[in-house]
């Protein structure tokens, strides 16, 4: 596996900072350059000239607070252990904080599209006429959605559906329009920290509000035979294209289809999804989408904030396993505790 991760925590740090710090004081001096300076040029052990000068305060002058000559620009987040997860390959770049140990994060592909098996061939999903802008009354997209638009002009999810159909390839309105919030990726300033009991974790740096679209969970999309056969590494599987039963409106394949499922497996090529933690009183919730294709066995999985979100708080969704049904490779049940920390904490994750 290619290890995308380049830790290089305190040369980055150094390279960073030298220079721009010595410009910073370099300012400084000429702010307080003194009326009638005292200055003196020694040689330096190279034989060049040394300038030095004895800076004095002006009378009155005030001094200056510590945070005014550390400019938060040059301020390194306490521990930062790299960068961008990504990367580069998100618009926005993902950071990992550990403030618990040394450790960096676990090396994966960082990919942002799901991986479709080679078999696959999407059913391209037909379109809206809608020339100006979709509403609720005349477009096909919305009747797909019950006659409405998911999405308010915030682009924040007005509720939980068991699928939503987004604006897609073969619609004829801009890419502005408003049905059309998770295709165009996170808008959210992501960072992944270090828990102390669920391995790393992902927060916000900014306050999130209800409804807002957080990140997809990307990773490789594999037929559950397939996904079945991973069990040695089945932390990152996320089974798809459920709850569709009580869904009335709607067209295309994967409707009903029982047995033949899909999951998407993060494990070694993921997105920042892939670290999102489970919680018995989670802050986000897991949205089926179709927007590029119409496979409904294979929807896009869309986390979403189900309320208003202070910065930092961990994201977290309801894994929705059920207890004594995940086994080994030996058939034997497996059992993890719960470490989400909520006063409606059941104890198990499975
Ligand atoms: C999709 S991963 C989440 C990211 C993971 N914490 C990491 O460091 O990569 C799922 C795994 O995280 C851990 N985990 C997630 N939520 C947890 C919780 N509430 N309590 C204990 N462990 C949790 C479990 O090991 C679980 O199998
Ligand atoms: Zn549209
Ligand atoms: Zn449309
Ligand atoms: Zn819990």
């Amino acid at each position: 596996m290619l290890n995308l991760f380049r830790f290089r925590r305190n040369r980055k740090r150094q390279t960073n900072l030298r220079p721009k710090a010595r410009k910073r004081q370099h300012r400084f001096e000429k702010q307080h350059q003194p009326q009638n300076p005292r200055s003196c040029h020694p040689r330096g052990p190279l034989g060049n000239l040394v300038f030095k000068f004895e800076l004095k305060r002006i009378p009155g002058q005030p001094e200056l607070a510590i945070r005014e000559v550390k400019s938060k620009k040059f301020k390194t987040r306490e521990g930062l252990c790299v960068d961008d997860i990504t990367n580069g390959k998100e618009k926005i770049r993902i950071s990992a904080v550990n403030t618990i140990n040394d450790e960096n994060p676990p090396s994966f592909n960082y990919i942002t599209k799901i991986m479709y098996p080679d078999w696959y061939r999407p059913v391209p999903p037909t379109g809206c006429d809608c020339v100006g802008r979709c509403s609720d009354k005349r477009c096909k997209c919305a009747a797909k959605n019950g006659g409405e638009i998911p999405y308010n002009h915030n682009g924040a999810i007005v509720e939980a559906k068991p699928l939503v159909y987004e604006c897609g390839p073969a619609c004829k309105c801009p890419p502005s329009c408003y049905n059309r919030v998770t295709q165009h990726g996170m808008k959210i300033q992501l960072e992944i920290f270090k828990t102390e009991t669920r391995g790393w974790g992902v927060r916000s740096l900014n306050s999130i509000s209800s409804g807002s679209f957080i990140c997809e969970y990307v990773g490789e999309l594999l037929e559950d035979t397939e996904a079945e056969k991973r069990t040695g590494n089945d932390e990152y599987l996320f089974d798809i294209g459920q709850n569709y039963s009580d869904m009335g409106t709607g067209t295309g394949v994967g409707m009903d289809t029982g047995t033949d499922g899909f999951t998407i497996d993060a494990a070694n090529y993921g997105n920042v999804g892939r670290f999102i933690n489970h919680s018995c009183s989670p802050n986000l919730y897991a949205q089926n989408v179709l927007y590029d294709q119409e496979d409904k066995r294979m929807p896009h999985i869309m986390l979403f904030a189900a309320e208003n979100i202070p910065p930092l708080q961990e994201l977290t969704y309801h894994y929705n396993y059920a207890v004594d049904t995940v086994h080994d490779s030996d058939g034997n049940i497996k059992v993890k505790k719960c470490f989400c920390g909520s006063t409606e904490c059941t104890g198990r994750l499975y």
